[in-house]
């Protein structure tokens, strides 16, 4: 988890105030028409829920209180994945059961709040805010007042509209209950606000139902606040992404085209040349080195670290992986490293059409072709497997050439076993090597043998079948028709 706070807080005592944060995350998410919970849908690959989870982690949170409803047992494991052991803040879970309403989900969280700190409302389903912005937020609450964040809409429906008198909020009032005049404002509520506890508390017991959908609104609380005589300030932002929700698939489809373009932005920024900052998917963290290069239709997926000079072709998935300086992955090459990941080594060449699983370790200048497999495997510098082949937990010499179509033959049907392939081996095409097995250094292996046993240093090995050939031998023919 990242933790960057380039903008400094200070408390109305000059003191950084203590941050709790509650997310709201109980809501059914009607119009994704889906079985998963709405905060479980996934952008940039992680549980929108994830991504603010990750926003509380950078705001150094002490607390966070997540409110859940439908599918709350679901909601609720998925989090403590989420939030792993990274995160530094306390994490609770409060059901809210049945859902009346944003005050009735925040209500269910007092007992879990101190009076002491500053609560930061958000919603499971807003996950692209920046931390920097609610720093912002929380500045403007500055411990004693109550800060909403806003944002201009040109169509402003649905949304809470921020009444003010002058300068000064008076009230948010809901879209079904906005009488025509206020429906014409088009400063909106983004559903984010930073308040202190102790205040939150008293007002959030004085919450009625009395409006047009009959629910508890969150919102209500600025007009007692006005009422009790304090400060309600708004922080406008221009930048609609970080406070957009997602309720539907169109909208979730939007937001992560909105990420990933940004991420396309941050990647050039860093010089990364992109064919089509339009055409990348990052789900997860890459990090570059100078000088790298990266063609259509890549897919980048958990930690990738690419380094100086790398060029990525077209259509490659790349997950969990260490490519170093000045390897080129070309097309339609797929690597994921998963837990074990993958290290591909200075100047390597691989693919098109090659696939790195967990555990592959290639040095530099290996050779990795078209439709070769490589697997819990070892490969020294310089060592090639060029064509249709197989290494799995194989250890691969120096300068090895591996020929088209062998394979190692490395499960018995219940164990795995090891094949080592010494230094300068040359096996040829179509070979199965059946492991435990070792190939001493400089030996060869003839083409279509089948190994079994080890064989020494320097060693010419073939096992096949002899080649018998009968001279002048006819083929069936087929009789005449008669
Ligand atoms: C809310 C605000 C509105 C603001 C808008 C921004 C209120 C009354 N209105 O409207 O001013 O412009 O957000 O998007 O707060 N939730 C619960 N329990 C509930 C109800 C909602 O957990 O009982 C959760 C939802 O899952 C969601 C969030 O609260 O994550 C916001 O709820 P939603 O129904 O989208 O709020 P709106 O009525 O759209
Ligand atoms: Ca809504």
């Amino acid at each position: 988890m990242h933790v960057t706070s380039s903008f400094q807080v200070q408390g109305a005592s000059g003191q950084r105030p203590i941050v709790d944060v509650v997310i709201m995350a109980a809501g059914k998410g009607t119009r994704m028409k889906s079985k998963t919970p709405k905060v479980l849908h996934t952008l940039a690959g992680r549980p929108l829920l994830g991504h603010v989870l990750d926003t509380a982690a950078q705001l150094l949170a002490r607390k966070v209180v997540v409110i859940t409803g439908h599918g709350a047992i679901e909601v609720e494991a998925a989090c403590a994945v989420s939030a792993g052991a990274t995160a530094e803040f306390d994490l609770n879970f409060v059901r809210q059961e049945p859902q009346l309403g944003t005050g009735h989900a925040v209500q269910q969280a007092v007992p879990a709040l101190a009076d002491d700190g500053v609560v930061v409302v958000l919603s499971g389903d807003v996950p692209l805010t920046q931390a920097d912005t609610l720093f912002h937020l929380i500045s403007a609450c500055a411990g004693n007042k109550l800060a909403l964040l806003t944002l201009e809409q040109r169509d402003p429906t649905g949304y809470g509209r921020i009444v003010r008198t002058g300068d000064a909020v008076q009230a948010i009032v809901e879209h079904k209950d906005a009488s025509d005049v206020q429906r014409q404002i088009t400063e909106i509520y983004s559903g984010i606000m930073a308040v202190p506890a102790a205040q939150l508390k008293r007002w959030l017991a004085r919450l009625d139902n009395q409006n047009a959908q009959k629910e508890y609104y969150l919102t209500d609380i600025v007009k007692f606040a006005v009422a009790d005589g304090v400060d309600v300030v708004a922080y406008k932002i221009d930048d609609a992404v970080q406070v957009a929700g997602v309720n539907s698939p169109v909208q979730l489809a939007e937001l992560e085209r909105a990420y990933q373009l940004r991420q396309a932005h941050r990647l050039m920024e860093e010089g990364v040349r992109l064919a089509d900052p339009a055409r990348i998917d990052v789900r997860g963290d890459l990090l570059c080195a100078h000088d790298v290069s990266i063609d259509i239709n890549c897919i980048f997926q958990g930690l990738v670290s690419l380094g100086e000079g790398v060029s990525i072709g077209a259509h490659c998935v790349i997950a969990n992986a260490v490519i170093e300086a000045g390897a080129v992955i070309h097309p339609f090459t797929h690597i994921d490293g998963e837990k074990l990941g993958v290290t591909v080594g200075v100047g390597a060449l691989i693919g098109p059409f090659a696939r790195l699983r967990p555990g592959a370790k290639l040095g530099a200048e290996v050779h990795i072709g078209n439709f070769v497999e490589v697997k819990n495997s070892t490969l020294a510098k310089g060592a090639k497997a060029n064509h249709l082949a197989y290494l799995g937990d194989a250890t691969v010499g120096e300068r090895v050439n591996y020929g088209a179509g062998s394979i190692t033959a490395n499960y018995d049907g219940a164990n795995k076993h090891r094949t080592v392939i010494e230094a300068d081996v040359h096996v040829g095409s179509n070979c199965v090597l059946v492991a435990p097995v070792t190939i001493g250094a400089g030996g060869t292996v003839g083409g279509g043998s089948t190994i079994t046993k080890s064989t020494e240093p320097g060693a010419l090995s073939v096992a096949r079948g002899k080649q018998v050939s009968i001279a002048n031998w006819a083929r069936p023919a087929k009789k005449p028709k008669a």
